[in-house]
């Protein structure tokens, strides 16, 4: 049990009185909530003293592992020094500014300017109008639709979720909001039928053309994709598909919005998930990573092209957030990023750990249940499937992800499922010997909800 938070009935308090997000309380009040407690490096302990490997990162974030005194130091000092300060009417404050600068030199010579904002949801806001904001400054107005994908994820504001093209949020609370058209996704698995991967890859870009071609291109403002779908279950592009979006981008002159909200700050072993697949970005959100979750921070990477006439012609840019630039959330980030650089955990997900967990966790495809284990740096997804020859998917894919994850939970490892697909994300410090436990693990749940499933 805690020390500082004693007491012993912390479920029943939860059940009375906390509404968690994306969770059926119902169920979750009478199965009860796990109580996390502690963390250290990969690991995770709850109220009950039970450890876990978290696969997942938290919820894709923690890069540099659990309980990192340096930044609790950081953030001591900083809370010493001066707890909070706005970022609006002329005002800055030393690790905010620093931040701006140490952020923008990891993101290529496009990007010189960051907009702080408290999460990557509003990150995601603060580009949409942006980019409105930017076509009306060049005389082009009419140029506000913005192409999204089905089964993208950009967030949970009235905003990030329309851009998103998640069906079960869109049907709460009437979204998307007018403006926002979303195309097909790349995910060959599930979706490409009889094309080769490359073909694939390639006709999905091509629906970003199809659909400037429907709307016009003179009214189309912006695309954004995550470089790597996450929550949709860490979809893999095929090779062919992002140069062809960036091509189309060019050649339309349609921003190019490149979601870093998890590929960003190592994930894919370059900084940013843009770097990894050679696209150029106008914009890129950012967050999890850029302070490994520590304390809430995001951010909206905005290049010379926007930033330009937003400095020169715009004026003011009405938008910001009380926490734009919270110094103490600054200051967490900028040691996050000092260990980051210090420990070379960006080049160690390129070289080293990266290509060892692609090894491990590649070779669970072995398995009868699985139809494809893919990953890209440290993110893995696994499709599980009900017959990997035909590419048979099961009938109910929820339960299926469920059950492999409640049986990797139960022997100590934590991983997501997204309808039939496993998703892993481990802390970018994690050891080879970690990334062993993980494979076996995985397999023991594979093990396990296959004899429950066929017997
Ligand atoms: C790609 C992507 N964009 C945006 C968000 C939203 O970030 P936040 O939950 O910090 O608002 C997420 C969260 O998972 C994400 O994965």
């Amino acid at each position: 049990m805690s020390d500082t938070y004693p007491p012993s009935n912390l479920a029943a308090i939860d059940a009375a009185h906390h509404l968690h997000p994306f969770s059926d309380m119902k169920k979750l009040n009478a199965e009860g909530t796990r109580i996390i407690e502690r963390g250290e490096g990969v690991h995770i302990f709850d109220s009950n003293g039970k450890k876990y490997l978290d696969g997942f990162a938290g919820l894709w974030c923690v890069n540099i592992g659990y309980g990192r005194r340096e930044i609790a130091d950081a953030v001591a000092r900083q809370m010493n020094e001066l707890a909070y300060y706005n970022t609006f009417f002329g005002t800055t404050s030393p690790p905010t500014t620093l931040l701006a600068q140490k952020v923008t030199s990891k993101a290529g010579p496009r990007f010189n300017h960051v907009f702080f904002t408290g999460s990557g949801s509003e990150a995601n806001d603060t580009w949409l109008r942006m980019a409105r904001v930017y076509w009306a400054a060049v005389g082009r107005p009419e140029k506000k639709t913005v192409i999204a994908r089905r089964n993208g994820y950009h967030g949970s504001t009235v905003a990030g979720a329309s851009l998103g093209g998640m069906k079960y949020m869109h049907e709460q609370g009437d979204l998307p909001i007018p403006g926002i058209v979303h195309i097909g996704q790349p995910y060959w698995y599930g979706e490409g039928g009889d094309l080769s991967p490359a073909e694939f890859g390639l006709k999905v870009a091509r629906e970003l053309e199809e659909k400037i071609d429907e709307l016009g291109e003179d009214n189309v403002a912006a695309f954004v994709a995550e470089p790597v779908q996450g929550a949709a279950g860490v979809i893999i592009p095929p090779a062919t598909y992002w140069p062809e979006i960036d091509r189309i981008c060019k050649a339309r002159n349609i921003l190019l919005v490149t979601d870093e909200v998890i590929c960003g700050f190592g994930r894919l072993g370059e900084w940013f998930g843009h770097q990894h697949f050679g696209v150029e970005p106008d914009f890129a959100p950012i967050a999890k990573g850029l302070s490994s979750g520590y304390l809430p921070i995001g951010g909206l990477l905005v290049s010379d092209r926007i930033a330009d006439v937003l400095i020169g012609e715009v004026g003011d840019f009405n938008h910001g957030f009380t926490y734009s630039g919270h110094p103490v959330c600054a200051a967490a980030a900028l040691e996050n990023l000092r260990i980051i650089e210090e420990e070379k955990l960006v080049e160690r997900v390129r070289d080293d750990i990266g290509p060892y967990f692609a090894q491990k966790w590649g070779a669970l495809a072995e398995h009868d249940f699985v139809g494809e284990a893919q990953s890209i740096g440290l993110m893995g997804g696994l499709q599980l499937a009900a017959d990997k020859k035909t590419r048979t998917r099961f009938e109910k894919p929820d339960a299926i992800g469920a059950l492999v994850r409640n049986h990797a939970l139960a022997n100590g490892l934590v991983l997501r499922a997204t309808g039939d697909r496993m998703l892993a994300s481990p802390p970018l410090v994690i050891s080879h010997e970690e990334v062993d436990e993980m494979a076996r693990i995985a397999r023991i749940a594979l093990d396990a909800a296959w004899k429950e499933l066929r017997g």
